[in-house]
């Protein structure tokens, strides 16, 4: 097998052939889509207008509105999963069929949703999840969604591929920032890139373990990625590349530049040139988390990569709890993959993530309105959080429990 065959199973950036085989034919606008929801799937031409008459009020409006604003084939990339699409709906599914049970008479007047991730405090327990691209879905891509995240004290997990440089998304906000790492085959510029990272004064490094992607709306739209991003991309990270290159040769470095063959080895190489906590972000399984655990990782983030990856593999949120008696409390947990509603938030903690990662969700009020979109999408989620626990009685993070939930 080749080489640029291996390079697709990284993400975007990472040398996603997916996302760098960019976007011709992205021009034609889109029509709107029943969207709720309309997860993955592209059903257009139907009868959702009403998303698009009144402000957004909750995820899905923000994703008819990204819809609406994003070039097909980019929307169709952020929105959509690996072949049949089967684990990007379970993800949601799967959140829906946990039901609630709320105590009655259980008041409380007062409620705080903050919490602490890895010794970080935040107000609520909703992070933003590492994100490639973002210069593609809004002009001021990743910077005005790490400014969204400031300004509702919270947390972001920052892609390698996400557009501008560690320094840039530093400067540009202050919420505590988590590196997410893809492995430069280049071990010395693996290096530069850690320490600069610490230098940022980032606080965690993630390294995303889940490879092997295959979207057909990507393929069937050629989605690529422009010549003067990836340039910039790639520049970020440390590579030296130039805009000499042709956009060929550009492609052909990045197919190169990464490595697709990591394994648990690399942990060790991590952990001897870094103080940062680690965090291991693609485990579905108790043995993995284990795993991770006895290799001394700080956090093992629950995904299946939004149903990006391998399609068929289960909910993230129906393998939360063999993960979390695995860990035995050795480390902490969060989730990622489905959140739309502040009661996924609930049922995630319930069910033992110390919080949740967004995606989609915020990609989708970023490209419709940049910093304030992320903003509002982040405060929607978070009402809906104080919604449930208010309706569950519970005053704190702490408070939620399984005993409010049947699977
Ligand atoms: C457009 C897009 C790009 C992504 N790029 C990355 C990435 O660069 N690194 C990474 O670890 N995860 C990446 N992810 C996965 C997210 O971190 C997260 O696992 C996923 O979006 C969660 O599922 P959700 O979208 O249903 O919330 C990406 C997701 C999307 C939608």
């Amino acid at each position: 097998m080749d080489r640029r065959f291996f390079s697709k199973f990284l993400a975007l950036g990472a040398g996603s052939f997916g996302f760098f085989q960019a976007a011709k034919g992205a021009d034609d606008a889109p029509t709107l889509s029943r969207s709720l929801p309309n997860e993955g799937l592209i059903r257009r031409g139907s009868d959702n207008e009403h998303h698009l008459q009144t402000e957004p009020v909750n995820v899905y409006d923000f994703q008819a509105l990204a819809e609406r604003t994003l070039p097909r084939a980019t929307y169709e990339y952020i929105t959509t999963g690996s072949t049949d699409e089967i684990t990007l709906r379970e993800n949601v599914e799967a959140f829906r069929r946990i039901k609630m049970y709320p105590p009655l008479l259980a008041g409380v007047d007062e409620i705080d949703t903050s919490t602490t991730v890895l010794g970080e405090k935040i107000a609520m327990p909703i992070c933003l999840a590492p994100v490639a691209g973002q210069n593609l879905y809004h002009p001021e891509g990743g910077l005005a969604a790490a400014r969204g995240a400031a300004a509702m004290q919270t947390l972001m997990g920052v892609s390698s591929s996400i557009g501008h440089s560690v320094e840039e998304i530093a400067e540009a906000s202050p919420c505590p920032k988590w590196f997410q790492l893809y492995v430069p085959r280049d071990r010395q510029i693996a290096e530069r890139l850690v320490r600069r990272v610490e230098d940022a004064g980032y606080k965690a490094i993630i390294l995303t373990v889940d490879l092997g992607e295959r979207k057909d709306a990507d393929r069937r739209n050629r989605f690529m990625v422009p010549h003067h991003m990836l340039l910039k991309h790639l520049q970020g990270i440390g590579f030296d590349v130039n805009d000499k290159m042709t956009y060929d040769e550009i492609l052909a470095f990045n197919d190169n530049a990464w490595d697709p063959a990591i394994s648990w080895n690399f942990f060790d190489w991590l952990r001897a040139r870094t103080k940062l906590p680690i965090l291991i972000k693609g485990v579905l399984l108790a043995d993995d988390a284990r795993h991770a655990v006895e290799l001394g990782l700080d956090g093992i983030v629950v995904s299946n990569h939004g149903g990006r990856r391998l399609d068929g593999m289960p909910a993230s949120i129906e393998q939360l709890p063999e993960v979390v008696d695995a860990v035995n409390g050795r480390a902490e947990i969060l989730l990622d993959s489905g959140i739309r509603r502040g009661s996924d938030v609930f049922k995630a903690i319930a069910l033992g993530a110390k919080a949740v990662l967004v995606g989609r969700a915020y990609i989708w009020a970023l490209a419709s309105d940049g910093e304030e979109g992320v903003t509002k999408v982040l405060g929607y989620l978070h009402e809906e959080l104080v919604s449930a626990m208010f309706a569950t009685g519970c005053a704190d993070i702490k408070s939620i429990n399984k005993s409010f939930l049947r699977m």
